[in-house]
């Protein structure tokens, strides 16, 4: 079966408390839940977790790659900086996997900070502004593509 990892970065952990009105009200447990159903829908099996830490992060994308694991990143605030995450994102494509990036908002409808991602030229695509179906939809992305 084709496994994807779906990472979370920084404060996502904290969904459904974090500024409801640009984030929504969906807990991050109850995105958990979703992610998998949405997942075993189109025939993936999922594995979904969160860090606060970019260490984290990268050993996570070295472990998908590792496995041949499909990938699903919301950065959250290293989009914006982390060269350390864009460098081990990169190492995803070249080992012939998918990595959609996702966003709950628009980051380029926001701050102007918030408009340059580091992690989108090495991502096979990116999804955003759809709140928590921006998931959805890149779960369906990858399903498409590994057919
Ligand atoms: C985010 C957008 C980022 O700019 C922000 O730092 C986040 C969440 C999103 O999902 O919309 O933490 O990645």
């Amino acid at each position: 079966m084709t496994t994807v990892l779906v990472l979370n970065g920084p404060n996502l952990g904290r969904l459904g408390s974090r500024e409801p009105e640009k984030y929504g009200s969906t807990t991050y447990d109850e995105l958990v839940a979703s992610v998998a159903r949405w997942g075993g829908s189109v025939g993936l099996e999922v594995n979904v977790r969160q860090s606060d830490s970019e260490a984290d992060l990268v050993h996570w994308i070295h472990e998908a790659v590792d496995a041949g694991w499909h990938v699903v990143l919301n950065p959250a605030a290293f989009t914006h900086y982390s060269y350390a995450l864009r460098d081990a994102c990169a190492l995803v494509p070249d080992a012939g996997l998918t990595l959609v990036e996702v966003h709950l908002t628009n980051p380029s409808a926001r701050e102007e900070f918030r408009h340059t991602s580091v992690i989108s030229g090495v991502a096979s695509g990116t999804i955003a502004g759809f709140g928590v179906d921006s998931y959805r939809l890149a779960l369906e992305a990858i399903a498409a593509r590994v057919g």
